[in-house]
């Protein structure tokens, strides 16, 4: 029974590790953590040789002492079973439980996540030890929930133990009943594939072109790890729900090849997430044009919110990250670590946690700093926690029951994300558009959503929204254009990019005009496409009835001819062979309109259209502010409450046509207002 109530509170937390410090810190760890305004502390997701020293030998007694000592000082506990960290002793005796790389190699105590989920005797002892932690901890008048694990698929999301392979072929026997059918699903008659036994069948394995599989079996693949981690979590999660029913249940991802949507609505009561909006800053590709830096977490938080509207950041960052190997992150300036926790807030966390209390003096993660330096003396960054705490102690009560409100969703599904992991005709291209998209929207302060099409998707779910940009979406069922359709007769409007509609589920090419089952939406069929990325000049488009450029037919044309009376070509290509042809294309159909861009979109492209078809900001009546500026919406039947978060180290100048009160400070706010580098203010 999932736990409806479990984010009715707001909560700020930490992770705290009462196993890396002497015991006489622990009080005074608790009693600051209190004045600092933080109600809630998760622990424990690494320590099983601490719970289970010796095969079959349980001790509690640390963290009995530590949760004592939480419980005393008024803080809420959420335990993470350890299974990210087997024990020594543990895959020394069973070394089948190690996971193995796509070269055969197997991965060996010293780190973390080196286990498979295969293994029967890994899914014993971690049965096992989640049992004896939630009976022993069931009644603990602190803990009020659970965390499975730690980062499903983080560090590696790929396994080729033996176990491995046995369970795939079981999954595939399941699936699939006969070896024709498989034979016929992994178009095994090509290159001579076809399997005469199931002992013949394996997970990809090396082939003489490094990595590359049969791309039906690839898909497959992803699709069976995903099943696998969820089957594995649900061990854990039964066990749970079994022994500590008032127990609320979680995990933190995200992470590759696994269907967090589908894992949460069978096993947790809410998704929880790890923020380190710095990433984006160190690997958005060096050639971008506007980088979106640490406001492209806000992107992602857009797909935690789709698989959970509201969720908990189970580690936010609070200071600068490396590993010893690894030299990651610089210090958050002043200011930055409170504008993220709000980034957060903005896009739906009701619970938050910094990671780390105080920065690991030994191990992996020495230069990964928490809150509190190794010194532990006050700091800046504890002073901003505290900061945080104090504002949110009066305004969490009045954020915590509202929900993100946006009007355009962009669309994703799993099985065009693992299947374009490998085909590079698309895989490439929905990353780019739906970057390219997110920043077009939120620097007109047009707040969005992400919305994941699966089995379960409705038509209700899609009439949220009056727009729906699915750019590339290569594998299109008959089922999900139909679906669109019926979206659109409605009066939504859908928008797809190049490429759409030309595989089924199993990954094998249509053998009809694409976009395939999209075409009847569409109105319209590809004439004739190419790659352009990379192997020819680009080529340019033009909005039909002027000479008006419209920038970007990027990476890849489709080169459209118009099918249908109601279709109206709104921009023609302008260079190549094709000059002149159909290149955008919108479909009058039912109340709505299906516009099909025959290219890839760019963050010019993106608005270009957001501007044709009128899209503006949700406060535009009343403010005006810069594109530094993110604004994010979150609503209750008492009303909207607008985040304003200021991501540039420069002030930024806000006019408000009608007086507002801040949240945070209790302060009215109206006329020209300058919001302070990395300021957030939350108007009501
Ligand atoms: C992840 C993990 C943490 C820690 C941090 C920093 O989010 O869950 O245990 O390793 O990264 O590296």
């Amino acid at each position: 029974m999932k736990q409806t109530d479990a984010l009715k509170e707001f909560r700020l937390g930490v992770c705290y590790y009462p196993e890396h410090w002497p015991e006489a810190l622990w009080e005074d760890d608790f009693r600051r953590m209190r004045e600092l305004g933080l109600s809630v502390v998760r622990v424990a997701e690494f320590a099983w040789s601490i719970f289970e020293p010796k095969e079959g030998v349980f001790s509690f007694e640390l963290f009995d002492r530590a949760l004592e000592l939480a419980h005393k000082q008024g803080l809420k506990v959420i335990v993470g079973t350890p299974t990210a960290t087997p024990p020594a002793w543990l895959t020394h005796k069973y070394p089948e439980v190690l996971n193995v790389t796509h070269n055969g190699v197997t991965l060996h105590h010293g780190s973390r996540r080196h286990y498979n989920y295969s293994s029967q005797k890994y899914r014993e002892l971690s049965a096992i030890i989640t049992r004896q932690m939630a009976e022993h901890y069931k009644n603990h008048p602190a803990v009020i929930g659970w965390q499975i694990d730690n980062e499903f698929n983080c560090e590696i999301s790929e396994f080729y133990a033996p176990a491995d392979h046995d369970a795939f072929r079981i999954w595939l026997q399941e699936k699939y009943g006969t070896l024709e059918k498989l034979n016929e699903a992994w178009g095994a008659v090509f290159w001579n594939q076809t399997y005469s036994d199931w002992e013949q069948v394996f997970l990809p394995r090396p082939t003489p072109v490094h990595k590359q599989p049969n791309p039906h079996q690839a898909l497959d693949e992803k699709r069976f790890i995903s099943d696998n981690t969820i089957s594995f979590a649900k061990v854990q999660a039964d066990i749970l729900r079994e022994v500590a029913p008032d127990h609320w249940v979680t995990t933190n991802g995200l992470f590759g090849h696994l269907d967090s949507h589908r894992m949460n609505d069978e096993l947790l009561d809410f998704f929880s997430y790890d923020s380190y909006p710095q990433f984006s800053t160190i690997f958005y590709d060096k050639n971008e044009e506007n980088p979106l830096a640490d406001r492209g977490s806000s992107q992602t938080l857009g797909t935690i919110r789709s698989i959970s509207p509201n969720f908990t950041i189970m580690e936010q960052q609070s200071g600068p990250g490396g590993w010893v190997n690894k030299m990651d992150m610089p210090s958050p300036k002043p200011g930055q670590m409170r504008l993220w926790t709000y980034q957060s807030i903005a896009h739906g966390a009701n619970m938050v946690l910094y990671f780390r209390w105080r920065t690991a003096t030994v191990g992996n993660e020495i230069y990964w700093h928490g809150i509190n330096d190794y010194h532990n003396r006050p700091n800046r960054r504890v002073r901003e926690a505290g900061q945080i705490g104090a504002e949110l102690a009066h305004a969490g009560s009045r954020i915590a029951g509202t929900r993100y409100k946006a009007e355009i969703a962009l669309l994703s599904d799993y099985d065009n994300d693992w299947d374009g992991e490998y085909d590079v005709w698309h895989g490439p291209f929905a990353w780019q558009s739906d970057k390219a998209w997110f920043k077009a929207l939120t620097r007109r302060h047009i707040p969005s959503d992400k919305l994941y099409v699966r089995s379960g998707t409705t038509l209700e779910d899609l009439k949220r929204y009056k727009v729906l940009v699915y750019p590339h979406p290569a594998i299109m069922r008959d089922e999900t254009a139909a679906l669109l359709e019926q979206y659109t007769r409605e009066g939504g409007i859908v928008i797809f990019g190049c490429r759409t509609g030309y595989k089924d589920e199993r990954g094998h090419c249509y053998m009809r005009p694409f976009p395939g089952a999209a075409a009847g939406l569409c109105g319209i069929s590809v004439e004739e496409f190419t790659l352009i990325k990379g192997t020819r000049a680009a080529t340019s488009m033009k909005w039909s009835g002027g000479e008006e450029a419209l920038t970007g037919a990027d990476s890849f044309n489709d080169i459209l001819f118009v099918e249908s009376d109601s279709v109206e070509v709104v921009a023609h290509y302008a260079s190549d062979y094709y000059a002149g042809k159909p290149a955008v294309t919108k479909n009058v159909f039912g109340e709505g309109e299906a516009w099909y861009f025959g290219a890839v979109f760019n963050e010019a492209s993106a608005g270009q259209i957001i501007e044709r078809l009128g899209l503006v900001s949700p406060a535009a009546g009343w403010l005006t502010l810069p594109k530094e500026v993110e604004l994010a919406i979150r609503e209750d039947e008492a009303g909207p409450l607008h985040f304003l978060l200021n991501y540039s180290e420069q002030s930024a100048e806000l006019t408000l046509r009608e007086a507002k009160t801040d949240l945070l400070t209790g302060k009215t706010l109206s006329g020209t207002v300058t919001l302070e580098g990395y300021g957030v203010v939350v108007l009501s």
